[in-house]
């Protein structure tokens, strides 16, 4: 909450506040929550003082303090006005400081807890990386489906064994261009979302007690994954807008016997960081000199804000060192579980794994995501929703700069929908997570992302939800609780 600075002054003395004071507290409270907006007239000394009973005394003073302090503004003969208010953009958090070594992993039990209470249908969602239903073109792949169920009686029935149905891994290879591949639909293994695919691609490079470098932070599913396939992490200090450091992995390389890389290089997960092109061909560059496989996570590429998407690292690897992975649940629909990956030199590992551990992917839902692509609906949906997300990005920093204390940092991204916001270093994001959800609000504290629980004093804020008084709102409750544990 923006507070004005000689309100903000008295601090949490509350009781000893002078009720000019409180009464000033209260039109800032209505004004930070837009009751009041900028330019327009706040209610004469008159009405206030019958609406709060409170004495015209003691009106006149609050208005007078919030005038010296920049708020409002006394306009002759007409009354006082909410002042235009600068807020200036919080800065970006710093590069982040990993500890060194390669570690155990421990999050599966934090992450679990944490995102079973964030589900809660009522709530006020700001932890989830899932699109709203209205940002999903639910309609029209419910018909795609009703129409191949009556058409195909047996779709919903028979396994369709890996690699996967072929004219969705023609689809996909088409699909692919856009990210700077020329891959055949016979390079591509379908998987069950996501999660699936750098899974599989992890076990087929890499053994129990191997060490897998990450971004720090990194997203919690890559580190449980890591964590339940007995592997250690090595997280490396990452830049919040270029992604990870390659002077710091090459020191990492140097000092480790690293097995294998897994990264997010477009609209990484919780910083939106995007590598730019040429650190990408730097990467593939260092990797290949060691023969280091990369897993590259690319689920946010297409959900850049402006057109073109990034390219993908994977087209500028020339060794076949590069394992894509991608799945259309941040785009089209997370339940589906569609996902794939051309995993180059390891393709016939990764689909015998495939084969062992879930045997197939639905055919149905196969058949309606190859269905949707086929019929040109998906550059057009893209299209719509990259401006919605870029407002919705740009409405939650505006929101932070306003309610949250000066000081707070968050990230800047230019695509995907995650920020990274940097508390002051006395809030706990433990505590804050508990007393936001106490008020209706999910957000995900910052140690789910690391694999020792560091970032104690972050959050990640997503923007997946239409923007509504209601988010807003909850905004101003979390700038208001990170007030009170600063
Ligand atoms: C970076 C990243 N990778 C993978 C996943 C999991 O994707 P899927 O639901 O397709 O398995 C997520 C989901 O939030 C993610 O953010």
């Amino acid at each position: 909450m923006q507070v004005a600075k000689s309100v903000r002054r008295q601090g949490p003395a509350a009781a000893a506040e002078n009720l000019y004071r409180r009464v000033a507290r209260r039109l800032i409270e209505q004004i930070d929550k837009g009751i009041y907006r900028a330019g327009e007239r706040v209610p004469s000394v008159r009405r206030l003082s019958e609406q709060w009973k409170v004495s015209i005394a003691t009106v006149l003073e609050a208005y007078r303090l919030l005038e010296n302090d920049g708020l409002l503004e006394a306009r002759p003969q007409s009354g006082y006005y909410v002042r235009e208010r600068a807020y200036p953009v919080p800065a970006e958090p710093d590069v982040s400081s990993p500890p060194g070594a390669p570690t155990t992993v421990n999050v599966i039990d934090v992450a679990l807890r944490v995102l079973k209470t964030a589900r809660r249908s009522e709530i006020v969602q700001l932890c989830l990386t899932t699109p709203h239903p209205e940002y999903l073109p639910v309609a029209r792949l419910n018909r795609i489906a009703a129409a191949i169920a009556r058409r195909d009686t047996g779709a919903l029935h028979r396994y369709d064994f890996p690699p996967g149905l072929p004219a969705l891994r023609q689809q996909i290879a088409r699909r692919m261009l856009e990210t700077g591949c020329e891959v055949a639909p016979d390079d591509i293994v379908i998987t069950s979302g996501c999660q699936e695919a750098v899974t599989l691609c992890l076990r087929a490079v890499a053994r129990p007690g191997d060490v897998i470098a990450v971004e720090s932070p990194t997203y919690y599913g890559t580190l449980q994954t890591i964590e339940s396939l007995g592997m250690k992490a090595l997280e490396v200090p990452t830049h919040p807008r270029d992604g990870i450091s390659l002077e710091a992995l090459e020191l990492a390389l140097e000092r480790h016997r690293v097995r294998a890389c897994v990264l997010v290089p477009s609209f990484s997960n919780p910083l939106g960081a995007c590598m730019p092109d040429d650190n990408r061909r730097r990467l593939v560059r260092l990797l290949a000199e060691q023969e280091i496989p990369l897993i590259e996570d690319d689920i946010n590429g297409d959900l850049s804000f402006t057109a073109p998407r990034p390219k993908a690292v994977k087209a500028f690897d020339r060794k076949g060192l590069v394992l894509y992975c991608s799945s259309f649940s941040k785009t089209l629909s997370p339940g589906s579980r569609i996902g794939w990956t051309v995993p180059g030199r390891w393709r016939m590992q990764t689909e015998h794994l495939k084969y062992v551990s879930t045997m197939a992917t639905p055919t149905l839902q196969q058949m309606v995501v190859e269905g949707f692509l086929a019929h040109g609906g998906y550059d057009r949906y893209l299209r719509g929703m990259r401006p919605v997300y870029a407002q919705n990005a740009e409405r939650t920093i505006q929101a932070i700069a306003r309610f949250f204390p000066s000081g707070t940092r968050v990230t800047k991204p230019t695509g995907g929908f995650v920020l990274w916001v940097e508390l002051p270093p006395k809030v706990d994001a433990f505590e804050m997570n508990r007393r936001a959800l106490e008020r209706g609000i999910a957000i995900a504290p910052g140690p789910l992302f690391s694999a020792k629980q560091k970032y104690r004093h972050f959050i990640r804020l997503t923007f997946t939800v239409p923007w509504s008084e209601r988010v807003e709102q909850a905004l101003f409750t979390l700038g208001r609780l990170t007030h009170e544990m600063a």
